[in-house]
């Protein structure tokens, strides 16, 4: 095999020994690599936290079941690590249970792949906090290795345990409080933004912006999000006058991936879609529908969404820079170019951010008046 074909390959079978997705085996004297099937990963037909009853191959069951319960006993190995004591009240046993320690609230916080996240209560500190549960079949321990390294980044929920129970692992973490998806917030809360050209063109750039800082940072810690779309970034407002009156927040570590070569494409595809979304509606159908048909499609909506002749150079200009980003410098570069463009719409309008918190979020932001100056700016 030719060296580059060789070192690809290495490379994705290392993804794919870290996802779980295949193992290597010893067989008969030589080690080979098994891929799950399809349907067994689906969780179909794994044994995964569940007890066998095998038909057949009961000695190689009961060796793989023994295996583990040796490496646990050997590595000492806990089922969970609580990282916020302060938020997780785990029981003098070392466990926490729902009905024991903890109890599921009626709130469900929202719906993936994986089944819903819920709101439960801690029982002796009576906080809240958010719980994602995932089959162990189906876990991505880059999930929980990504998620920790990130602790203490603003652009992201804190993590507070994760912990093996009956075959699933539970991931306790931070609520993002009051916050909406922006698959919800291109949906059902722009119509009236849409109306002020000038508040639409910052809030573009604001999410631009704060998607770049988010992968940046995950990017900066090596860690590939691979997973970047509507439902898994949270717009959430805040009313601390002190604060910024909203707050983009990155979730979901589901598919993050080892970075390799400082190679972030995926994520800024990821991230151009969404900017679009937010911009002129337009999400692209995939990947190549964004790189064969962008120019086009950007081109016509600009035109129907009427948008300025400034506005829509500069639109055309930030995609076709953004495509081609492949490295994390580049990725530097435009977080730079964007930085300098909210900058200067914010020295224009310092009131531009709040304007568009109240428009977004009526609810939480009761919208006496907008400023003038924000407004104004829409005849330019
Ligand atoms: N910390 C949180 N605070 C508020 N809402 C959340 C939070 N985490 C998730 N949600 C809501 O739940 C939805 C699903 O969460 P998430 O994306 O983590 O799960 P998933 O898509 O099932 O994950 P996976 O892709 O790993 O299967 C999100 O789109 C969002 O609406
Ligand atoms: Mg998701």
């Amino acid at each position: 095999m030719e060296f580059e074909k060789k070192k690809k390959f290495l490379e994705d079978l290392e993804v794919d020994l870290d996802s779980g997705t295949a193992q290597i085996i010893n067989k008969d004297g030589k080690f080979q690599v098994e891929y799950y099937p399809c349907n067994k990963l689906k969780g179909s037909t794994t044994h995964c936290g569940k007890i066998a009853s095998p038909k057949t191959n009961e000695a190689e069951v009961i060796e793989s079941c023994l295996s583990i319960y040796n490496l646990i006993k050997t590595k000492e190995a806990p089922d969970g690590v609580l990282l916020d004591p302060t938020k997780i009240s785990k029981s003098l046993a070392g466990t926490y249970k729902e009905g024991k320690d903890y109890d599921v609230m009626d709130e469900i916080l929202g719906k993936g792949l994986n089944g819903q996240i819920a709101v439960v209560r801690d029982r002796v500190s009576k906080t809240d906090h958010a719980l994602k549960t995932v089959m162990l079949a189906l876990f991505n321990p880059n999930e929980i290795r990504a998620w920790v390294s990130l602790e203490g980044c603003s652009q992201f929920p804190n993590l507070y345990m994760f912990n093996k129970i009956d075959g699933k692992i539970e991931l306790h973490h931070e609520i993002l409080k009051k916050a909406v998806t922006l698959a919800d917030v291109i949906n059902d809360r722009m119509g009236k933004l849409r109306e002020y050209p000038s508040l639409l063109h910052h809030f573009s750039l604001y999410v631009l912006h704060g998607l770049l800082e988010a992968s940046s940072t995950m990017h900066s810690k090596k860690w590939l999000h691979d997973d970047i779309h509507e439902e898994n970034v949270m717009l959430q407002p805040q009313q601390d006058p002190s604060d910024s009156p909203l707050r983009l927040r990155m979730i979901d570590f589901g598919r993050v991936k080892n970075l390799k070569e400082d190679r972030v494409v995926n994520d800024i595809q990821g991230i151009i879609r969404i900017f679009t979304s937010v911009y002129l509606t337009e999400k692209f159908n995939d990947v190549y529908d964004l790189q064969k048909n962008w120019e086009t499609k950007l081109d016509k909506h600009s035109d129907d969404f009427n948008l300025s002749y400034d506005h829509k150079q500069e639109l055309l200009a930030l995609v076709k820079l953004a495509l081609d980003v492949t490295l994390t410098k580049e990725e530097e570069d435009l977080k730079r170019i964007v930085s300098k463009k909210l900058k200067d719409s914010r020295e224009e309008a310092p009131e531009i951010l709040e304007d568009i918190a109240k428009l977004i979020f009526p609810e939480n932001f009761p919208v006496r008046f907008l400023h003038l100056h924000s407004i104004l700016n829409q005849f330019q």
